[in-house]
């Protein structure tokens, strides 16, 4: 699967969040030489940034196991009981959207986290009484799109805590030729370039309009990712040259058009755009706050200048 070999897996051959790599170089080798496992890991910020990337470098680089699951995959306290059950000394547990837990299962890892134990409850009424099952060392390293999205228990049960920040477009072109490699496709550096500075910050989107547009090389062109491909194809796919697809886009003409460029609550505009809140807060936002076409204020959100001019609009003219 190309997926896997895209995905780097030692430290040295990922780009990028220059400042996470050397914590996390530190904190490896450090439990290495010591012979103990890695302390709790927690990434958070925007998808696509590479948050489950870093978590399998980490096993990779302590040479232990994998085991991936994520928070609402897990219902039962009983379930999250038994995968930690499984976990051989100084494993990896990777545990995606841990927001996402719920209360039962959470608490199962306050235990697990802090002193490598669960505490089971045999009986019921007066008769009941829990007895204490010793856990291997493990690391548990979450994921989550908010830091402020978890529990004050949970976070603190973390040892290191890091925020992915979006890429910058030298950073991009660089993975979108090494993708092309690995791919085995010819890309000149301007295709990279155009692929990379309309990936919205984001080395998953561009590994994907990195492989659609090798698919109008190839059909339409020689095989070669050119500049020319890269336009063509990026054009059709409707991503802009700042890298802003439909869904950006009708947020921003939503908050112009509809709002009159805003403040606009973020439920109130969440819901006429149909999408959930949390989803618009952190997969969307993100990216549009760090562009400038936005602003956050206390009486909602608003479009600014940079959005008008982006869209085309003039900034008197924004009622439709
Ligand atoms: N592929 C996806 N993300 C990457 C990164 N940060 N470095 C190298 N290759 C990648």
């Amino acid at each position: 699967k190309i997926e896997g070999t895209l995905r780097p897996r030692y430290l040295k051959e990922y780009i990028g969040q220059e400042k996470i790599k050397s914590t996390l170089k530190i904190f490896i080798d450090a439990a290495k030489t010591r012979g103990e496992a890695l302390d709790h890991v927690l990434f958070y910020g925007p998808p696509g940034l590479g948050k489950t990337t870093l978590c399998g470098i980490i096993a990779n680089e302590m040479g232990v196991n994998l085991k991936v699951t994520s928070g609402p995959a897990i219902e039962k306290p009983g379930e999250m009981a038994a995968i930690l059950n499984n976990l051989q000394e100084g494993d990896v547990l990777f545990v995606d959207e841990i927001h996402r837990l719920n209360r039962q299962v959470e608490e199962v890892l306050y235990p697990a986290m802090e002193d490598f134990a669960i505490d089971i409850m045999l009986g019921k009424d007066s008769a009941a009484r829990s007895i204490r099952l010793e856990l291997p060392r493990f690391t548990l390293v979450g994921a989550t799109t908010r830091a402020g999205l978890l529990t004050a228990p949970l976070r603190d049960r973390f040892g290191v805590i890091q925020r992915l920040e979006f890429y910058s477009p030298e950073e991009l072109c660089v993975i979108v030729k090494r993708s092309a490699k690995v791919m085995g496709v010819e890309i000149q550096e301007e295709g990279a370039w155009e692929i990379a500075r309309r990936s919205r910050g984001t080395p998953r989107l561009a590994n994907r309009l990195l492989k659609r547009v090798r698919d109008f090389a190839q059909v339409k062109y020689d095989g070669v990712i050119t500049k020319a491909v890269a336009d063509f194809a990026l054009d059709i796919l409707d991503v802009d040259r700042l890298g802003l697809d439909n869904n950006d886009r009708t947020i921003l003409l939503t908050m112009i058009q509809k709002f009159g460029g805003g403040p606009v609550g973020l439920e109130t505009l969440a819901a006429s755009i149909g999408e959930d809140s949390g989803t618009l807060e952190d997969v969307y936002e993100p990216y549009l706050l760090m562009n400038g076409l936005i602003n956050r204020t206390p009486r909602g959100r608003v479009a600014t200048e940079a959005a008008y001019v982006h869209l085309g609009i003039p900034a008197d003219g924004g009622e439709a």
